[in-house]
């Protein structure tokens, strides 16, 4: 599957910081065969797309509200995204844990964004607590069944999977990026889930503590498409080291 690579910046930068990194970022990214996106801050979207024109980077927001217009102050309307973004991440784990996200509001994100055409990232992932319980199955299971209702099969191809596992997101304390066979077993338990309901797969792609040194380790295995790193990508360099060093790896590995 085409690899995807996409930048969460989370509540980082200003527009003029992101100018300056778009200046180093955008150069390098033809050359690379993959899908780039950058996850930015709303208020950044409007300069970074004007940037980006013309680029292979798209962009996409970091979160969306599920209703068309209204009286929703604060809040942020798929048609709002859609002016300048592609994509859009739903059901992060931070939005979950600090805002009280439920399963079936991430649903309804799900479906009004689809039905919007924009494309989904949609995070899944256990704690550190489930984990030792033996429950990340169970949990990753449930989270998909959940956040996927009533979405049809046709919409696959707009739909890509982040296993971030909670206790492998760099600033939760005491975290650890996960070990490449325990993510490769769950983004396994993950396709296998797709196939059993859809018949056909999606592509997932991995994120937690994700670094230019231990990207190449992840991205060798077979159910691994790419990655979604955070503080990692707040540096343009450290985001290329990323991008070039899983592409190359991948190759080597002649992974198909
Ligand atoms: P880190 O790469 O900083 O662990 O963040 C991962 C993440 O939450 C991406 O969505």
């Amino acid at each position: 599957m085409r690899l995807f690579f996409g930048g969460n910046w989370k509540m980082n930068k200003t527009t003029a910081e992101a100018r300056t990194y778009l200046d180093t970022f955008l150069g390098p990214l033809s050359s690379y065969d993959a899908d780039i996106v950058l996850f930015c801050p709303y208020m950044i979207l409007p300069a970074a797309s004007q940037k980006a024109k013309g680029t292979p980077l798209s962009l996409g927001a970091q979160n969306l509200y599920p209703k068309p217009s209204g009286a929703y102050t604060g809040e942020i309307s798929p048609a709002m995204v859609k002016e300048f973004a592609t994509y859009v991440l739903l059901g992060h784990s931070e939005r979950r844990i600090y805002l009280g996200e439920t399963d079936s509001f991430i649903n309804e994100k799900v479906r009004v964004a689809l039905r919007e055409d924009l494309k989904v990232v949609l995070c899944v992932g256990e704690t550190a607590k489930e984990r030792k319980e033996g429950k990340s199955s169970a949990v990753v299971r449930k989270q998909l069944r959940a956040c996927l209702k009533d979405i049809p099969g046709n919409n696959l191809n707009s739909i890509i999977i982040a296993y971030e596992p909670v206790w492998a997101i760099s600033t939760f304390p005491g975290a650890k990026p996960a070990q490449p066979a325990d993510a490769e077993e769950m983004h396994a338990l993950i396709k296998g889930w797709f196939t059993k309901q859809y018949g056909k797969e999606t592509r997932v792609i991995y994120g937690g503590s994700v670094k230019p040194d231990n990207c190449e380790e992840l991205i060798v295995h077979q159910h691994i498409d790419g990655f979604l790193p955070g503080g990692a990508s707040l540096d343009p360099e450290s985001f290329l080291r990323i991008i070039n060093r899983s592409l190359e790896a991948r190759k080597r590995a002649k992974k198909p």
